[in-house]
């Protein structure tokens, strides 16, 4: 059975990877903090689809944290879901510092890391597969938050392009609104945010998984945000940068 590490793996997005991959047959290994909802999320998964799951809490903007995760990556495993993150409370320059640096450290060095222990096995086998799940945030000009998620979308593809390949796959995903935890969690005011641009976690996930068996790098679920993506580069920054403010966070 393959095995596939998740972070972030017990809400929102991160659950939906876990629910899809087992039904997949694979062996799971769940990363977050909490170890209460890491044993009970665990306990439902292996009850209703019969797979193998390990818990591995840890905090991954810790160096502690995330040794422990680098280390079980290294006993090996297929498919890596780099999905744990969060927002902050408040917009640049008023978050505090070391909220900021938190944030940079589980987008960023988390994914880094975490892929670099990843990739000598699956260069070994010569199989594997890696999704860095970023956001449509990435491509607009949105505060730290936006810029940590560009980080993650252009490390993906330069990843892919330096050892990626039809049978080492990495790719960034890339979701517009998703119903989840993530906006409560960081005291986020959804009203602005019009009924028709909420996606559905286990149908960004499905979508996830397609793009990811064609190969593809980058991943924008749903034809909306395919749409708003397209129409985003087209525009000045400045213009694009005023339309999306309009519409949420
Ligand atoms: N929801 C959206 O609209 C949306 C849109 C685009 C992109 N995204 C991205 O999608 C990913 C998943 O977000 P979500 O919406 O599913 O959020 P969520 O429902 O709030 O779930 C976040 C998960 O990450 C874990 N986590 C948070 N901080 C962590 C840390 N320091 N170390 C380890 N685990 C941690 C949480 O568990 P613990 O609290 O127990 O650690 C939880 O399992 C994030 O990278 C987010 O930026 C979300």
């Amino acid at each position: 059975m393959p095995t596939a590490l998740i972070t972030g793996a017990t809400a929102g997005l991160g659950a939906a990877f876990a629910r899809r991959l087992a039904a997949d047959a694979y062996s799971l290994v769940l990363v977050a903090r909490d170890e209460l909802r890491l044993a009970q999320t665990a306990d439902q998964l292996k009850l209703r689809y019969g797979v193998n799951v390990e818990v591995l809490p840890a905090d991954l903007a810790t160096d502690e944290g995330l040794a422990r995760v680098e280390s079980r990556i290294r006993e090996g495993v297929d498919l890596l879901v780099n999905n744990a993150g969060f927002g902050n409370a408040g917009h640049f320059p008023h978050v505090p510092v070391d909220r900021e640096v938190r944030q940079l450290k589980v987008h960023c060095e988390a994914v880094l890391r975490l892929t670099l222990a990843a990739l000598p096995g699956m260069r070994e086998r010569d199989r594997g597969a890696i999704v860095n799940v970023a956001s449509v945030a990435a491509f607009f000009a949105r505060g730290t938050y936006s810029a940590s998620k560009a980080w993650v979308v252009n490390f993906s593809e330069s990843a892919a392009n330096e050892v990626g390949g039809p049978r080492i796959k990495i790719m960034a995903l890339c979701p517009g609104f998703v119903r989840t935890e993530f906006h409560q969690r960081a005291s986020m005011d959804t009203s602005g945010i019009p009924g028709f641009l909420w996606l559905k976690a286990d149908d960004v996930v499905r979508e996830a998984m397609r793009d990811l068996a064609l190969g593809k790098r980058v991943s924008i679920p749903d034809l909306r945000y395919k749409a708003i993506v397209a129409v985003g580069r087209l525009v000045p920054r400045g213009l694009q940068t005023f339309v999306s403010s309009r519409i949420g966070k």
